[in-house]
């Protein structure tokens, strides 16, 4: 499977343009990186091509079709904060099975211990929560992560750690990964192939 994006512009407001004729594109047995500058727009384009953000011009498809925005968005993005994605009124159980239940072995997989289930998640800490995030995201519906510095506030072992498990899974289950960070290091221990994004943004 294919994710393009193809020739996306968007601003926020009139005072500056963020992405101008943007087009990138992986697929499905892929994990490419992207770097960039803090505040250059990786995020708005994760944003925009997980469909978070719709009045772009451009477009994002999957083997050349748009993506239908009703049922399961198959592009699921993976935020660098999980806490601002999570209902701070729900424990961490209906976080979870919100996206899915899954399978206990991929909860021992990614460290996800079951006597968080009961708590709130302003009880967990930032890498017990993003175990959440990753584990929500790797619904059997995704066919593509789009992991937004995702292990930016990880300690150096655990970022290592939560990588490997999450890239085995997306190997075995053929789910590309866009990779997003400003460290180049990781990136290139992780990736098949890094991007730059002020390369491809045409401004
Ligand atoms: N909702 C928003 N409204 C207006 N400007 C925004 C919004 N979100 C981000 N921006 C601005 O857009 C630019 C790109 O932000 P972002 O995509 O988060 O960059 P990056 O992820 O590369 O750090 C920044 O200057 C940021 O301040
Ligand atoms: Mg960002």
């Amino acid at each position: 499977m294919e994710l393009k994006a193809s020739n996306i512009s968007f601003s926020y407001n009139k005072k500056r343009q963020i992405l101008k004729d943007f087009s990138l594109s992986i697929n499905s047995n892929q994990i490419i990186g992207l770097m960039g500058d803090s505040g250059s727009g990786k995020s708005t384009l994760c944003k925009i091509l997980a469909g978070y953000i719709t009045h772009y011009s451009g477009k994002v498809t999957l083997d050349g079709n748009e993506i239908p925005d009703k049922g399961f968005y198959p592009v699921q993005l993976i935020f660098q904060h999980p806490e601002k994605t999570m209902n701070p009124k729900w424990k961490m159980k209906k976080i979870l099975n919100e996206s899915w239940t899954p399978p206990k072995e991929l909860k021992d997989t990614f460290g996800l211990k079951d006597q968080w289930l009961t708590r709130w998640p302003n009880e967990l800490s930032g890498g017990e929560l993003q175990r959440f995030s990753i584990l929500r995201a790797i619904n059997p519906e995704t066919k593509f992560i789009i992991a937004d510095e995702i292990s930016t506030m990880l300690d150096a072992v655990t970022q290592v750690q939560i990588w490997e498990k999450l890239i085995n899974h997306a190997k075995a289950n053929n789910i590309g990964i866009l990779a997003v960070s400003h460290d180049h290091e990781l990136l290139e221990v992780i990736c098949d192939d890094i991007l730059f994004f002020d390369e491809i943004n045409n401004l």
